[in-house]
């Protein structure tokens, strides 16, 4: 792992430059980079024109760590509400939710039932809920509340990431489940001793975790999604997926907004299925931040941001 990777890491945590930079005209100008806006209507008119170019996304509301029981309501009656305007307005468009932005940290129930009712509301428009994967301290709870959200809602898919070197037998019992997953390559400040830290170690288990989602798909498995932004492996999950003749379709790659961009466009011209996922709202602090990490360049393009 780079310096500059850990250190922005490392930033995304602190809540004192948290409250330095969040108001800043500079970051919330260098931020529109990575999101079309704050409010559901900027995410919602992203959605519909990346429809009109061929592009299914992913809505999701940026907050994490949240710990006003109130607050975490309004956040799951936000997400119902956006499922409803979603599907009113035509747009092939998922929900991807943090469970710690609805009450993982609590330790109640609560999680599972407000993800529950989010799912409910999306099954009724034959959509998916996504759980994301968060820092490696969530994460035997996220499988808990998700295996339990599975039994009661087919229509739930969790991410896993390739970095963690257990995740070979994270996705076997996932998968053994009937899980539909999102592979990712993973996002947080991991130790050596539980993550791969070398971007080619990471590479190569990205790879082979997407080669054994491939399999599930060919054996009647979910239809699981490829997220990458990384071009070579795309090429690589491609030439895959056609060495056991599985049809282009059957895969489904993902991508944030705004990043790779242009293949975004190519990709789906070439008819794979590709998913961008939108992020919305104020809380994109530790998320941008995050961003910044995955590609330490990024921060020249924030300080463009501060002097111009
Ligand atoms: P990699 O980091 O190797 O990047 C490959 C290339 O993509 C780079 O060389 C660069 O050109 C471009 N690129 C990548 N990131 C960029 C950036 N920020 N800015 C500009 N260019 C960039 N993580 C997690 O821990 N939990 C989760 O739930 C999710 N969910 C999720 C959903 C979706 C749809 C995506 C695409 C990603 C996530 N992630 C995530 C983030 C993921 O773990 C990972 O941090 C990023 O996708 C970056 O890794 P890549 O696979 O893109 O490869």
């Amino acid at each position: 792992m780079t310096l500059a990777r850990t250190l922005l890491l490392r930033a995304s945590e602190s809540p004192a430059l948290r409250r330095q930079i969040q108001d800043r005209r500079f970051a919330r100008r260098a931020v529109k980079r990575f999101m079309p806006g704050e409010a559901l209507e900027d995410a919602l008119t992203a959605a519909a024109e990346l429809q009109r170019a061929g592009l299914a996304t992913t809505l999701t509301r940026l907050g994490e760590n949240l710990r006003d029981g109130a607050a975490m309501e309004a956040v799951a009656g936000h997400y119902v509400e956006m499922v409803r305007s979603v599907a009113e307005r035509g747009l092939d468009a998922e929900v991807s939710v943090k469970l710690t932005h609805l009450g993982l940290d609590d330790g109640t129930d609560e999680p599972r039932r407000r993800v529950g009712a989010i799912a409910e509301a999306a099954a009724a428009h034959g959509s998916r809920v996504w759980v994301d994967m968060e820092g490696s301290a969530y994460l035997e709870r996220t499988l808990r509340v998700y295996r339990e959200l599975l039994a009661a809602h087919r229509n739930v898919g969790l991410c896993l990431q390739a970095y963690l070197r257990r995740t070979p037998e994270d996705l076997e019992a996932m998968l053994a489940l009937g899980a539909a997953v999102r592979l990712v390559k993973g996002a947080y400040q991991e130790s050596a001793a539980i993550a791969f830290t070398r971007k080619r170690d990471v590479d190569d288990a990205y790879f082979r975790l997407a080669t054994r989602l491939l399999r599930d798909t060919a054996g009647g498995g979910s239809r699981h999604v490829v997220a990458t932004h990384d071009l070579r492996l795309v090429r690589l999950v491609r030439a895959a997926a056609g060495a056991i003749e599985l049809p282009l379709g059957s895969v489904e790659f993902a991508m944030l907004y705004g990043i790779q961009s242009a293949a975004q466009r190519q990709l789906a011209a070439e008819g794979c299925r590709l998913r961008v996922l939108i992020s919305y709202g104020d809380g994109w602090y530790p998320w941008f931040m995050r961003r910044l990490a995955e590609r330490p360049a990024n921060v020249l393009f924030v300080l463009r941001n501060l002097v111009g």
